[in-house]
């Protein structure tokens, strides 16, 4: 079970508060209109006429405005009934209308881990960069978002701090809330940009958090808990609630945030279904970010191991997995017989006996309740009898511990599939295999006094690390099969970082110990440590555009073991972040708006929607391929029995060295041929550019799920890794024969809208990389 799905029983008990208002037909939309037209007219009063012509009145329009977007791009927010959609659709100047969606929200060892040293080379230029957090606030009082040493804030920063309960300083310089729908619920939620849910503190620390000593979850993971830049500035924009995040208020972030001179943005929150590029609010805004310089770093999802789950999968973004790192936190428990069983846990307590009655759950069910062993079997809340008051209960599920407290009981034991994530509960606990189950299950029924202890949690080293996190969402990509995605994985898995003390220690809701520092995992910790190093190569180089840092990030990311990782590039992209490397990686894959204009265009979207999400002349006459975009990554989608046969040119800029010869290596089964043309580039000035074509040609795809490679190029220093991906992109079933011909596949799945992955659960088997070709030696 996940860290997501845990705490979406808490979204349940606030969603009922809404019930009541099914009766209500008009719902929030919102309507976007591209870019930002020319000569800065009032743009409240354009949306307030397009309104009055839709809506036939100047009071209903009034009333039916919510919000106007204005300072970034052009849009607005309004409850709108199905008919006056349809109208506003057809309406000029409108790119599209969509319905608010709720989204979810998807040390310190980990930079450590990363090889980023804590004395910073970079530490003057740091300073300058703003980091803007989309996420639930932050605890401005938290010793990590301390400003000692930090002068004031630069002085292209345009933000504001919106003091209300909230306070800014050097380190956070900015702060906003949005609730544009009037979705918070009072009581659970504070209106400020103050984090109520740990989440925003935790990932916000992550990237740019300040050096705090000794700190840790009740001992564990002890250390130095440090953001990747921590002389960089945070900008705040919390756009999520106690029950999720909205659309509304996510494009009201961005629309803030890129005007207010943040320099990257970083989203630990997305959405489960696939979504066209212009109805999707964080595709509409990094796309607006990117257009002003702004790199946009996301969470790939919560959603593993299944295929095609991965979301904020646009270009112009970076979408980043979550993987393993080398601290294990192993939670051992110990039966009377001597038996040492190991789980993991992030159990903070330390056993007063060295024995309390091990109890198995369907013994204890709680009669007064009404249930019987089968309920009990599963610890739900109350489920429990006060028989096992004092013991500790072996569960047959995974749930969150809650039954066990309510009964008094000493402890918790319940079974698990997957354990690179931990978790903590109210009593001690510890989560073991299906296998360990049984043992445990059998020692109960055939020991006279069955008796156990739950050690506290202890650190070993992870010698397998990194791993792809099973929860960590795989690709490849639902809308644009061959843009790979995820690009790139990093730490996600058990990470110590800050807290807010409003919010929950562990997943009993009930229970009242509070923290300021947390362990926790998901993709939404993995984003901010990408952001993090995002910023560290925006630190030395301000003048790259947001493709050339993701692409420095991609290229010189370390190699993650195929052998180790089932879906391979699926799961980690390009690799495992360096920030070390990124900062000067020799050669970058550079694309501005232009070039993603014509993905657009190539996408299928026509001449005036791209004109209006421009703001300016381009065109879509010019008909090429998704996979034209100048991306750092190869990936070529076929349906089965498909031959294989592709060209890809890109071109590369050189960062390096002025004087530089680059030739190439591919890797690839043999059975592939492969050719690049020119087989050597040669470079005389930093800034120049080099176009090669690399094509690709081999047998039928026929019942192999993927094919992984590279194509590295080197001067003999710097190195140059892009991953290349072939896959079976759906069963050819799925598809009628006009349009497997066609080839449709991308067009296919936007008209339906399919949620992700529902159909394709294949796992993934990687086939081994062999290296096949050196440069000159291959033809010969
Ligand atoms: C917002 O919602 C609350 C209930 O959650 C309600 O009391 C309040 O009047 C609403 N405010 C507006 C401006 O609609
Ligand atoms: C201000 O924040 C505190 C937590 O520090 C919270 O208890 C209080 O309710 C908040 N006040 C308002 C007016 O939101
Ligand atoms: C760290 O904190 C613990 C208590 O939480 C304390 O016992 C220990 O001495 C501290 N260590 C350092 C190095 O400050
Ligand atoms: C340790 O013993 C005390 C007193 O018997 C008890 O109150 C406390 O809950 C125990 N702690 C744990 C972790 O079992
Ligand atoms: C058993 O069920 C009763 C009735 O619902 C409840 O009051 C009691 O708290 C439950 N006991 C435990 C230990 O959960
Ligand atoms: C462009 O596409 C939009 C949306 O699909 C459509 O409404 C419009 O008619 C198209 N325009 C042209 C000139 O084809
Ligand atoms: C489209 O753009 C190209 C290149 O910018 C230009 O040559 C061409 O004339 C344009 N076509 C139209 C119809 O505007
Ligand atoms: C690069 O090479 C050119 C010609 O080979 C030479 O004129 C130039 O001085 C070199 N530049 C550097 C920085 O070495
Ligand atoms: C690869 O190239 C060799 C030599 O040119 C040729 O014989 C072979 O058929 C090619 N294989 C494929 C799959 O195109
Ligand atoms: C080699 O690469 C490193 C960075 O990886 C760079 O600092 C250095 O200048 C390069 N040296 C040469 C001779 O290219």
């Amino acid at each position: 079970m996940a860290w997501a799905q845990l705490l979406c029983f808490l979204c349940l008990v606030y969603l009922s508060a809404f019930v009541c208002n099914c009766h209500e037909e008009k719902k929030v939309h919102v309507v976007y209109m591209g870019d930002l037209p020319q000569g800065g007219e009032s743009l409240q009063s354009t949306h307030h006429n397009i309104l009055h012509d839709v809506l036939g009145s100047h009071s209903l329009a009034k009333e039916a405005l919510l919000h106007s977007y204005q300072r970034s791009f052009n849009g607005f927010v309004a409850k709108l009934a199905d008919a006056e959609v349809a109208k506003l659709r057809a309406a000029k100047g409108v790119v599209s209308v969509f319905p608010n969606r709720r989204l979810q929200l998807h040390t310190t060892r980990s930079w450590d881990f990363l090889g980023l040293p804590r004395s910073d080379p970079l530490k003057p230029t740091e300073g300058n960069v703003i980091v803007g957090m989309l996420d639930t606030g932050l605890w401005p009082e938290s010793k990590s978002f301390q400003d000692e040493s930090l002068g004031a804030p630069p002085s292209k920063w345009k933000g504001t701090c919106q003091a209300t309960n909230f306070t800014c300083n050097n380190k956070v310089i900015g702060g906003r809330y949005y609730d544009i729908a009037n979705m918070s619920v009072p009581g659970a939620d504070i209106r400020s940009p103050r984090d109520a849910e740990g989440h925003g503190s935790h990932t916000s620390s992550t990237v740019a958090g300040q050096e705090v000593q000794n700190a840790s979850f009740y001992g564990i993971g002890e250390g130095i808990a440090r953001g990747g830049v921590p002389s960089a500035r945070i900008a705040v924009y919390k756009v999520c609630w106690s029950f999720g995040c909205n659309d509304v208020d996510i494009l009201a972030a961005f629309d803030d945030a890129i005007a207010d001179g943040v320099d990257i943005l970083s989203v630990s929150l997305g959405s489960n279904t696939a979504t066209p590029y212009d109805k999707d609010s964080i595709s509409i805004g990094s796309f607006h970010a990117m257009k002003k310089g702004i790199l946009t770093s996301c969470a790939a999802g919560n959603s593993g191991p299944y295929r095609r789950m991965v979301s904020n999968y646009y270009p112009w973004a970076l979408t980043v997995a979550a993987s393993t790192m080398d601290r294990k936190l192993v939670t051992k428990v110990v039966l009377g017989d001597g038996q040492t069983f190991v789980g993991t846990s992030l159990n903070g307590f330390t056993p007063n006996a060295t024995a309390f009655p091990l109890v198995y759950s369907g013994d204890v069910n709680n009669v007064t309740f009404g249930v019987g062993p089968e309920m009990s079997k599963l610890c739900l809340w109350g489920t429990l009898s006060s028989k096992a008051e004092g013991g500790i209960v072996l569960c047959d599920v995974t749930y969150d511990g809650a039954a066990a407290r309510m009964a008094g009981a000493a402890g918790i034991i319940m079974p698990i599939s997957y354990f690179e994530t931990a978790f903590a509960f109210s009593v001690p606990a510890v989560l073991i295999s299906y296998e360990d189950h049984a043992k445990l299950f059998d020692y109960i029924r055939t020991t006279e006094t069955p008796i156990a202890t739950i050690l506290h949690t202890e650190e070993f080293k992870d010698v397998m690390a990194p791993l792809v996190a099973a929860f960590s969402s795989r690709g490849p990509n639902p809308i644009s099969p061959e843009i790979l995605k995820p690009d790139i994985t990093a730490p996600g898995a058990n990470i110590l970082a800050a807290w807010s003390p409003l919010a929950l220690a562990s997943l009993d809701i009930f229970d009242s110990r509070r923290v300021d520092y947390n362990i926790i995992s998901g993709t939404s910790m993995a984003c901010p440590h990408a952001t993090g190093a995002a910023a560290y190569v925006k630190a030395s180089h301000p003048d790259w555009s947001p493709a050339a840092i993701k692409s420095a990030l991609m290229t010189t990311a370390t190699i993650m073991d195929p052998r180790k990782n089932a879906d391979a590039e699926f799961a980690y992209g390009s690799g495992q972040i360096n920030p070390m490397k990124a900062v000067d990686p020799g050669l970058v894959f550079d694309a501005s708006e232009s070039d993603y204009v014509d993905f657009l265009c190539n996408e299928g979207y026509n001449t005036s929607l791209v004109r209006l999400i421009s703001g300016d002349s381009s065109n879509c006459s010019t008909p090429g391929k998704t996979w034209d975009l100048n991306y750092p990554s190869f990936a070529l989608s076929l349906l089965d029995g498909e031959e294989v046969s592709a060209s890809y040119t890109r071109t590369v800029t050189n960062v390096g060295c002025p004087n530089s010869t680059y030739s190439y290596e591919a890797f690839l089964p043999p059975s592939f041929n492969v050719t690049v043309e020119p087989e050597v580039l040669t470079f005389t000035e930093v800034g120049e550019k080099k176009s090669f074509t690399l094509n690709i040609v081999g047998p039928p795809m026929v019942q192999v799920p993927i094919v992984s490679g590279s194509l590295v190029w080197t001067d003999g220093n710097y190195t140059i890794r892009s991953p290349i991906v072939i896959f079976n992109d759906m069963p050819t079933s799925f598809l009628t024969s006009t349009e497997s011909t066609q080839k449709q596949n991308s067009l296919v799945k936007k008209v339906l809208e399919l949620p992700q992955g529902q159909k394709y659960m294949n796992k993934l088997q990687p086939v081994p990389m062999t290296r096949i070709t050196v440069p000159g030696k291959y033809l010969a």
